[in-house]
């Protein structure tokens, strides 16, 4: 291993992006799968991404905080251009779920621009659980909204958020 390898270990920072409006099941498994290949994931909460979101930043920050709190997990709100923020956390890799073809297209045009834009920073996709596949935080809100069962999808405190917001 090279004398840069070798500093490097221990170090090695991935930042998670997304909305989290709220964070599923299907996040928090691929925020510990991504700590299999570096020491730190950064999950990063883009404050712009959804126009309209059922969770403030701050809820959605603190619901993150209870859902995946450990080792090597910080968890953090940035604006602007994600290239930018990784840049920041001294991240080298974006962690991106891929569950379904039709997540692709979207993914890899992102992954595309995002290496347009810092060329150094490598997007690496996971594959959640398979039984985690289905899941997305806009099917969990349209089934809270109505009453529907969703506490084996997310963590107990999204879902007394979740009963809170709709007074279900
Ligand atoms: O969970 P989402 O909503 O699919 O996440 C999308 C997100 C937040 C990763 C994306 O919209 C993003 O990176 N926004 C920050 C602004 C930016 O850098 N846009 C260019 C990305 S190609």
């Amino acid at each position: 291993m090279s004398g840069a390898a070798a500093a490097l270990r221990g170090n090695r920072i991935a930042v998670y992006p997304g909305s989290f409006d709220p964070v599923t099941r299907g996040h928090e498994d691929l925020i510990r799968r991504s700590l299999a290949f570096v020491d730190r994931v950064v999950v990063a909460v883009a404050v712009n991404a959804a126009k309209q979101p059922l969770f403030t930043v701050e809820e959605r920050l603190a619901l993150l905080g209870e859902a995946v709190r450990g080792p090597g997990i910080e968890v953090q709100s940035f604006e602007g251009l994600l290239v930018n923020f990784a840049r920041q956390v001294g991240a080298a890799v974006i962690v991106r779920g891929l569950r379904a073809v039709s997540d692709f297209e979207y993914e890899f045009q992102m992954a595309l621009m995002n290496r347009h834009l810092d060329p150094k920073l490598e997007t690496v996709f996971l594959v959640p659980a398979f039984d985690l596949t289905y899941l997305s935080s806009s099917l969990v809100r349209e089934v809270a909204r109505f009453g529907g069962d969703v506490s084996q999808l997310v963590h107990p405190a999204v879902h007394r958020a979740l009963k809170a917001k709709f007074g279900t």
